[in-house]
């Protein structure tokens, strides 16, 4: 069967690496999700104080990018690769609502999209490959034979991150998780590298109302018709 490369974008928690996930095991895709990407450059600016709630210091990151080195290692018990920053485990971090509280004004960074970017590329130069983001099929991948993207009310993406994080033992509140997912979604579709945009030839899938396996099948449909 050919191989095809599959571009999965949207807004914040509506489920796209849950999907993406399954596609890459189903059909034995690599699965990158380039999020936890910018999540551990976010990782990283936070730990050297280059950001935080008040402040960002673009040109002090900038200076240091060539010192971040980020890798995925697959997980063999998990069944996914985790995010690896510098050498070091940092999947559960960059989870957390501190980083997606930053994550957004990192990912304005010019330069830091294009270290992301080039890095991208060469994780997806063979086909095969299911990338989840927000710019993959805008940017990332201008010619991925399939693009998908995903939306979903906020207040259900709210509810389902909410439950994420309560049942992994965060404290936080609704109210908290509500503000970060619309406040990123502002930020994200604003900013004026790679916005957050629909690319004309992709299929929307609005799953407010829809369970992972209903459409986990509608977009295997999708992907059989292709491959
Ligand atoms: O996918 P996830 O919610 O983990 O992404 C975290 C943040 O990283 C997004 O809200 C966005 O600011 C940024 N991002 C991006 N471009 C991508 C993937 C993520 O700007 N391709």
């Amino acid at each position: 069967r050919k191989k095809i490369t599959i571009a999965i974008d949207g807004f914040s928690s509506t489920g796209k690496s849950t999907i993406a996930k399954l596609i890459a095991k189903k059909y034995n895709y690599i699965y990158v999700d380039s999020g936890a990407m910018y999540r551990a450059v976010t990782l990283f600016a936070k730990q050297n104080n280059f950001v935080g709630k008040e402040f960002l210091y673009e040109e002090k990151l900038i200076s240091k990018l060539k010192e971040i080195s980020l890798s995925f290692k697959f997980n063999e018990k998990l069944g996914f690769a985790e995010m690896f920053l510098n050498g070091k485990n940092v999947e559960k971090e960059i989870r957390t609502l501190a980083i997606s509280q930053l994550v957004s004004k990192v990912a304005t960074i010019s330069e830091v999209r294009k270290k992301l970017v080039a890095e991208q590329h060469k994780m997806g130069n063979k086909s095969g490959v299911v990338m989840d983001g927000r710019d993959i099929g805008t940017v990332v991948f201008p010619n991925a034979e399939l693009k998908l993207f995903m939306t979903a009310s906020a207040d259900k993406r709210a509810t389902r991150r909410y439950k994420e994080l309560i049942d992994r033992g965060d404290n936080v509140s609704f109210k908290d998780i509500l503000f970060n997912v619309k406040e990123r979604d502002r930020i994200d579709s604003t900013r004026e590298d790679s916005p957050l945009l629909k690319a004309d030839d992709a299929i929307e899938i609005d799953n407010s109302d829809m369970g992972i396996q209903e459409q986990f099948e509608r977009i295997c449909t999708l992907i059989d018709r292709k491959v």
